[in-house]
Formats: C-alpha cells, sequence, structure tokens
C-alpha cells in the first residue's frame, strides 16, 4: 500500500528510548482498563508519568503538560501514525483491504502538513457557523421524535440503540449530504468500526468490518460521483465546488476519502459521548436535577463530560526526528501513546480531578478535542448534539434514572470509550 494510505499497516516496532522507564504491566487491552482507566492512570501520573509500555511498544505521556506540547509540536510529532491498526490484522482481513478499488488516502488526522493545511481550509469551511445553524433543527426534530418513541415504549429502554447511536449517525449523514433512504444500512456499516484500529479485535470480527469498510469506502466513491452532477446544500457539494474551483487546491480523490474518513470521525465517538455524559450525570442525583431546574448549567456540564468522562481516551503520534520529551533523549520513530484520559484528571490543572462538577470552573482547559493544527474539526457539532440530547431529556424526562446494578461492557478498544449498552428508566 503506497505511504498516502489511510490505513498503514506496520509491523515495526521502536524500541524503549534509552533511560526512559520500561512498563511491563500496563495493558489498555485489558478489560479492566476499558470498563475504568482512571484509578490506573491516576497512580501512573503519580509514580511513573512517562513509560515505555512493552505490550504496545509505545512511549506513554500522561501528564497534560507533556501531552499538550507533543499536540503542538507538529514539526516534530507527526500524526500519520492515527489511524493505523495498533495490532496487526489478520491476513483474510488484509485480503478484503487488497481488493484494487479500496484505495482511501489520509486527508484529515493522519495527513502531514503542507497538505494538511492545503486540505483543511476546505473542510474547516465546512464546518462553517451556517452548516452548524442549518443542522441544529433537524438534531432538535429527531431527537425529539427519538424521545417520543422511548416514552412510547416503555421504561425501561436501552439508550444505545433508541438514541445514542442513531442520532450521531443520522446527524453526520446529514451533514454529508448521504440520502435518508441509505440511513440503515450506512449505520450497520459503521458500527464497531472502532474495533479494528483501537481494538484487539478476533480475526471473524476484523474480516466483518473490514467487509463493511470496504462496502462503506464503494458507497462513497459513488455518492461523490452523484453528488458532482447532482449537487445540494451539504458538505460533500461545497467540496466538489471548491474542487471545480481550483482542482490542484482539492482533489476529486481528496474529497471521496475526506467523506469515507467524517463518518467514522464522527459518529461513534458521539454515541460514547451522549452515553457516558449521562452515566456521570445520573450517577450523581443532585447534578441531574440541577440541569432539570437550570438548562443554562448544560454548556458547562457538557465541558466537564468531555474531561471527567470522555469518550476519547488517548491518540497518537510519531517522532519524525530524535528529540527529547520530559527530559527523555526520544529517537526518531518512536511512537507515543498521548493519555487524553489522564491529561484530563491531572491535579496539576484541575482540583479534585476524580469528582465529576457541572459547576467546575476550569472544565473548558480539557484536551478531549485535542490541541494544534489537527484539533478536532467535529467539536463544535459534537457539542451541539450533546447540548440538544440533554435539553431535550432534563426537559422531557426529569425522573430519567439508571437501571440499578447493570454492568456495563465496553466497546473492545483502547481510545474510544464507551459502553455498549445503557439501560435507563423514568418514572419513579
Ligand atoms: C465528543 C466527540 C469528539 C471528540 C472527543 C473528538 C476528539 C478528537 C481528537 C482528540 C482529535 C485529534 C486531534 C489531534 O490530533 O490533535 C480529533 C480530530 C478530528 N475530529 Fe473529532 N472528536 C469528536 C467528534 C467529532 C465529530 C462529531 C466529527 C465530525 C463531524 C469529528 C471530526 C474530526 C476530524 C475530521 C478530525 C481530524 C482533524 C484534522 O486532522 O484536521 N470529531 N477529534
Amino acid at each position: 500500500m503506497a505511504d498516502a494510505a489511510y490505513h498503514k499497516f506496520r509491523t515495526d516496532r521502536a524500541p524503549a528510548p534509552s533511560g526512559c522507564p520500561v512498563n511491563h504491566d500496563f495493558s489498555p487491552f485489558a478489560s479492566s482498563y476499558m470498563a475504568n482507566p482512571y484509578a490506573e492512570l491516576e497512580r501512573l501520573r503519580g509514580e511513573q508519568p512517562v513509560f515505555y509500555s512493552e505490550e504496545l511498544g509505545y512511549l506513554v505521556l500522561t501528564r497534560m503538560e507533556d501531552v499538550a506540547e507533543v499536540f503542538r509540536n507538529a514539526d516534530v510529532f507527526s500524526s500519520e501514525n492515527v489511524q493505523d491498526p495498533v495490532l496487526p490484522i489478520c491476513d483474510e482481513a488484509a485480503q478484503v483491504l487488497a481488493a484494487p478499488d479500496y484505495n482511501p488516502i489520509a486527508v484529515m488526522s493522519n495527513r502531514a502538513r503542507p497538505d494538511h493545511t492545503r486540505i483543511r481550509k476546505y473542510t474547516l469551511a465546512g464546518f462553517s457557523g451556517r452548516r452548524m445553524r442549518s443542522l441544529e433543527p433537524f438534531i432538535r426534530r429527531r431527537c425529539e421524535t427519538m424521545v417520543d418513541a422511548m416514552l412510547t415504549a416503555g421504561s425501561p429502554v436501552e439508550f444505545v440503540a433508541a438514541l445514542g447511536h442513531p442520532l450521531p449517525g443520522e446527524t453526520i449523514f446529514r451533514f454529508i449530504g448521504f440520502p435518508e433512504a441509505d440511513d440503515a444500512k450506512l449505520k450497520e456499516w459503521t458500527t464497531n468500526r472502532l474495533a479494528f484500529t483501537w481494538g484487539n479485535a478476533s480475526d471473524a470480527e476484523q474480516v466483518d468490518i473490514a467487509t463493511k469498510m470496504l462496502s462503506y469506502w464503494r458507497y462513497c466513491v459513488s455518492f461523490v460521483k452523484m453528488r458532482q452532477s447532482e449537487p445540494a446544500d451539504d458538505f460533500t457539494s461545497e467540496l466538489l465546488a471548491a474542487h471545480a474551483e481550483d482542482a490542484d487546491e482539492l482533489s476529486y480523490k481528496e474529497i471521496e476519502s475526506i467523506v469515507y474518513g467524517l463518518s467514522f470521525a464522527g459518529h461513534e465517538i458521539v454515541t460514547n459521548f451522549l452515553s457516558n455524559g449521562l452515566v456521570s450525570l445520573l450517577s450523581d442525583r443532585q447534578q441531574w436535577e440541577a440541569l432539570c431546574a437550570d438548562s443554562s448549567l448544560i454548556s458547562n456540564a457538557v465541558e466537564e463530560i468531555l474531561r471527567f468522562n470522555s469518550p476519547q481516551t488517548s491518540w497518537r503520534r510519531v517522532a519524525l526526528e530524535d528529540t527529547e520529551i520530559a527530559g527523555y533523549k526520544i529517537p526518531a520513530g518512536t511512537q507515543v501513546f498521548l493519555s487524553l484520559a489522564s491529561a484530563n484528571h491531572d491535579e496539576a490543572v484541575f482540583d479534585d480531578p476524580e469528582s465529576f462538577d457541572i459547576h467546575r470552573e476550569n472544565a473548558r482547559a480539557n484536551i478531549a478535542f485535542g490541541r494544534g493544527i489537527h484539533f478536532c474539526l467535529g467539536n463544535r457539532l459534537a457539542i451541539m448534539e450533546a447540548q440538544i440530547t440533554l435539553e431535550t431529556l432534563t426537559q422531557r424526562v426529569p425522573s430519567l434514572d439508571l437501571v440499578a446494578d447493570q454492568t456495563f461492557e465496553f466497546f473492545p478498544n483502547f481510545t474510544f470509550r464507551g459502553p455498549k449498552e445503557l439501560w435507563l428508566k423514568w418514572g419513579g
């Protein structure tokens, strides 16, 4: 596969930087870590804030200061590895993706400068205030309809299936411009995609996910072709108009790949954002009731959810040249695991970080959306979806509560964290 490939399948593994502590126990694939990474990260921040993980082959950073520094230093720490499967994929899955027409390229999160700067000019313009405002009524209407259906079905309800997965899915599909008639198959293709890159999926799961990725890629290719002859008021048509104006500035192939990457970037992560938010709020009745009584508190509560229980707990970089982090000499080629979960609980930045507090004054200092040139493009959209969901639920179902004694099972990957199922009840 060419270097600009969307996913690069690596087999190399950089050794521990000399003098850097090696941790033989850190295991982010362990179900206990996925269920709750925070206790272990708190201990590590105190005892060994920078270490080389034997299991991952990555240098792990846990402090806000170090994580933010790496994000900011894009010339030295490249994001080209962020879409690469962490573990080697099996031959059968690799074969599925070896189809000659499966050829998406790196365009956003894993594209380096100067191309990233050139492309981001157009993707950023696509997330304009006008586009966000035009989506808002759709999100409100669909959220109301899904809550109506929940109430009609009756308590208890499984939230992920009822709203958490479909609402962000439909939102990103409308943003891109996909027709509503295709929603069912699109939702099916985009489920559990995260396990492929960031998980420890079985061979059978990898083949299943790879097959859906191929179908979805082919769908994106024919959708972009269709939009070229039938433009509409959507993100894809805006990109195609920019391409028509100057094909050297934004290529047709780049547009296909942007569309392909976007629904992954903007779907299941928001599902987890909504679920994690409800888990945190409903675990502390007083804070939920405060939101029911005063919806102006929701905006800061959303920031605190991003800090305390973020749907994205880590991200990655690779050192392009010999450099230094926290006093350790890091050779070029070192892969770096940035623990966003740990940075968001760093006691050097947040008082009493293990407490969830919707009134926290500096909740906005969280690093859930990253920093620097790759700062999350969808941040406003994700926040709007959470805001609308919480406004709707606090107004319409103030008696909402967690079904007692449920054990959460988490999507099996170490970067995107949220419960597979979340059972909610209401009405006393
Ligand atoms: C709560 C939800 C979300 C979280 C926590 C989140 C987090 C992140 C993070 C940490 C990055 C990497 C930043 C970096 O490398 O410096 C990122 C990049 C990105 N996100 Fe999000 N994201 C969320 C929702 C979304 C949504 C809804 C969309 C799309 C509609 C989206 C699209 C993107 C894109 C396209 C990038 C790459 C930007 C670039 O490289 O220029 N994200 N996001």
